[in-house]
């Protein structure tokens, strides 16, 4: 594996109204070749601020950034002009020329470029057919969905064959149905083309359809980065456990427990699984054992990059001994706890819980 994107130690500052604004605090990160790298982060994170520095469309204050063994951050002139064509970028609204046909913004990279006549022809020819708009090659953005506005945008970046594509928000604009598709082309572009893509998002979900690893940030820093099952399986930063629960509904917050004990009277335990490779039945076959009922009252299981794992709260009733007899037999299967009888203990236990 080698590595595509080198960011070391970068920082940048602004000063906006005479206000100094810290927009990237000694951020460092290693993108590989050939991955999906997402970046997630609420708003003013830094993260836009980040990726423009990949394509020097920002200079950091400190640090440096190296792309393809080409350090970006200290060039200029033409020789910045010929680095930014190995790194195409998209974008949330599109920025397509609304006065251009799609065929002509799709050539408009090209023709900078210096391509021929006929090189053009069969370029866009050959993009417009990979993200499947051939037919409105001739008609103008305007006429378009923003789904396809967008598939023209990935055209357009990848005309020059770039080895990295940047994408800032780029599926924020579109609904659920039409930003699976373009994830989807993403992943094509990246599978067929070979391309390394860094990909910054507000959402996490596009983090979980499509990303190997992710950075979370915050503030102008990266607080916690690795693969996409490691983070969502085990976050460990605050900032990173709320954006997982925003599409994993794995653990009960404190006002859906005090429900459930309402409801169930009984003990309460929590069930870790994750990696499981054997089909045994375990919850069942040891309740069954030590002749107690179970009953799942909260939880999920989740599949990730083909891997299975998930929390589940589940009621144990039966008298004392046989439950404790219960939860030790499943502790020898999966991590388990049991919660104690306060709403705030049995959070930090959730936590221990995930990270046993
Ligand atoms: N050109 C600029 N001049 C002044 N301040 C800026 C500039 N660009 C960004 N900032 C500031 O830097 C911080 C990080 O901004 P950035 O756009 O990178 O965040 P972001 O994570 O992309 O946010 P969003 O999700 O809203 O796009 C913010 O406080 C922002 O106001
Ligand atoms: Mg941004």
């Amino acid at each position: 594996m080698t590595t595509a994107i080198t960011i070391e130690h970068v920082s940048k500052s602004f000063t906006a109204g005479g206000q100094r604004v810290t927009a990237l605090d000694d951020v460092s990160l290693s993108i590989d070749r050939g991955e999906i790298f997402g970046i997630v982060g609420y708003s003013g994170a830094g993260k836009s601020t980040l990726l423009r520095t990949i394509n020097a469309l920002e200079r950091p204050t400190a640090g440096r950034v190296v792309v393809d063994g080409v350090e970006v951050s200290a060039l200029g002139g033409r020789a910045l002009h010929r680095q930014r064509q190995r790194i195409g970028m998209i974008f949330q609204r599109f920025n397509l020329l609304q006065s251009r046909t799609v065929f002509q913004n799709v050539a408009y990279p090209l023709r900078v470029a210096g391509a021929s006549k006929d090189e053009i022809v069969d370029r866009v020819d050959e993009l417009l057919r990979f993200v499947g708009l051939s037919e409105r090659a001739l008609e103008h953005p305007s006429r378009l969905s923003g789904g396809q506005q967008q598939r023209v945008g990935i055209a357009r970046a990848l005309a020059n064959r770039p080895d990295v594509l940047l994408s800032d928000e780029a599926t924020s604009a579109l609904d659920p149905q039409t930003t699976s598709e373009v994830l989807e082309l993403l992943r094509r572009v990246n599978r067929e083309y070979g391309v390394t893509i860094a990909l910054v998002t507000h959402e996490m979900e596009v983090v979980r359809e499509l990303a190997d690893r992710v950075a979370v940030m915050q503030q102008g820093t990266v607080v916690e980065h690795g693969a996409v099952y490691d983070v969502f399986s085990r976050p460990s930063h605050p900032t990173t456990r709320r954006f997982v629960s925003s599409v994993l509904h794995h653990l009960p917050d404190a006002e859906a427990l005090d429900r459930i004990r309402r409801v169930h009277r009984g003990r309460i335990v929590q069930i870790h699984v994750e990696n499981r490779e054997s089909n045994d039945p375990f919850l069942s076959r040891i309740a069954r054992q030590h002749d107690v009922d179970y009953n799942v009252v909260y939880g999920g299981v989740s599949e990730l990059q083909s891997r299975l794992f998930g929390t589940l709260t589940v009621e144990l009733l039966g008298n004392d001994l046989d439950v404790d007899r219960a939860i030790a037999g499943i502790a020898t299967s999966a991590a388990i706890i049991e919660l104690p009888p306060s709403a705030e203990q049995a959070t930090s236990a959730a936590e221990e819980l995930i990270h046993a």
